[in-house]
C-alpha cells in the first residue's frame, strides 16, 4: 500500500469520508495507519502525553520527535503535524522556518495550523511554498486564554459570522484541509457546503467530510473526555484489570512460570 498523498485527501471533497486520528508514538502508529487516511500528530500531547494543562506550552522539539516516531510508524496515511503555539503566529517567515524543520525533522508531508482570517496571509505563503497546509477554526486550542475556555463556539450570529468567514478565508489561501472542531451542528454543515477543500469534524457534524478524535480519547484512555467524544473501548478499565492480574501473579509468586524462566539444561 502506497502513502496516500496531499492532492488524494483534497480530492476527497464531497467522497467517501476522511478518517484521520491524532498519533504521537510508533506504536500507535503501527495500530492506526491501515484503517486511517491521516494521522495528526497533534499538539494535544501536551495534555494527553506530558499531563501540561494545555497545549501552549508544547515546543517544536516535542513536535519533531514525536512526529518523526509517528511517520517511522506508518506508510499509508498522510502524516500532518501541528505547528505549535508560538512557532507561527509571528510573520509568514516564522511559519515557514518552522513547518520547514517540522518537514526536514519528521519527514511529514503536511502541517495544521489554528486560526482563520489573521493567518490567511501564512497559508498562502507556506502553501505556495511547498508547505501543504491543513487548518483549524471554531474551538482552537490555543486561543483558549483569549476565548475564555474550550465550550462549543458559533452560538451567536456574530460568532457564527466570525467562524465561517475564518473557514473561507483559510480555504481561499489555499489548506488543502479543514478541521472544524467544536461547533454547533449547523454551522459545521454551513462550512462543509461552502468551502473547495474537505472539512474535517470534530465536534462538528457528520456531514463533514470527514471526522477526527483524539485516539486516548475514543479508546478511554484520558480521564476527561468532552460530549463530542465517543468511547469506542474502555482501554483504561482493560489495563487496569491486566495490571491487577500482574501485581497479584508477582505477589504470589506465580510469575514468572515456567513458560517465562531460563532453566539450565541439565
Ligand atoms: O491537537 C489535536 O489533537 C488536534 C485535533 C483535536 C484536531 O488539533
Ligand atoms: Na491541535
Amino acid at each position: 500500500m502506497k502513502r496516500l498523498t496531499v492532492p488524494a485527501i483534497r480530492k476527497r471533497k464531497g467522497g467517501e469520508p476522511l478518517v484521520m486520528l491524532t498519533a504521537y508514538t510508533v506504536r500507535m502508529a503501527q495500530l492506526l495507519d491501515p484503517q486511517c487516511d491521516i494521522l495528526l500528530v497533534g499538539d494535544s500531547l501536551g495534555q494527553v502525553i506530558y499531563g501540561l494543562p494545555s497545549t501552549l506550552p508544547v515546543t517544536l522539539d516535542m513536535m519533531c520527535a514525536h512526529g518523526a516516531a509517528v511517520v517511522r510508524g506508518s506508510y499509508h496515511s498522510v502524516v500532518v503535524i501541528d505547528m505549535p503555539f508560538g512557532s507561527y503566529e509571528a510573520s509568514p517567515q516564522a511559519a515557514f522556518a518552522s513547518a520547514a524543520r517540522i518537514m526536514a525533522e519528521t519527514g511529514a508531508a503536511a502541517v495544521k495550523l489554528e486560526g482563520g482570517v489573521a493567518m490567511a496571509p501564512t497559508v498562502a505563503f507556506l502553501s505556495e511554498r511547498g508547505v501543504p497546509v491543513m487548518g483549524h477554526v471554531g474551538l482552537t486550542p490555543q486561543a483558549v486564554n483569549a476565548l475564555g475556555g474550550y465550550g462549543a463556539r458559533g452560538r451567536s450570529e456574530a460568532e457564527h459570522a466570525k467562524i465561517l468567514a475564518d473557514a473561507r478565508a483559510i480555504a481561499d489561501a489555499g489548506a488543502f484541509a479543514i478541521v472544524a472542531e467544536g461547533i454547533l451542528e449547523p454551522l459545521a454543515r454551513t462550512i462543509t457546503a461552502e468551502v473547495a477543500c474537505p472539512v474535517i469534524g470534530i465536534g462538528a457534524s457528520a456531514q463533514c467530510d470527514g471526522q477526527v478524535l483524539v485516539t486516548e480519547d475514543m479508546l478511554g484512555l484520558f480521564e476527561r473526555t468532552p460530549r463530542f467524544v465517543k468511547t469506542f473501548e474502555d482501554m483504561a478499565g482493560r489495563i487496569s484489570a491486566a495490571v491487577e492480574t500482574y501485581a497479584r501473579d508477582v505477589r504470589s509468586r506465580t510469575f514468572p512460570g515456567v513458560d517465562q524462566t531460563y532453566l539450565p539444561k541439565d
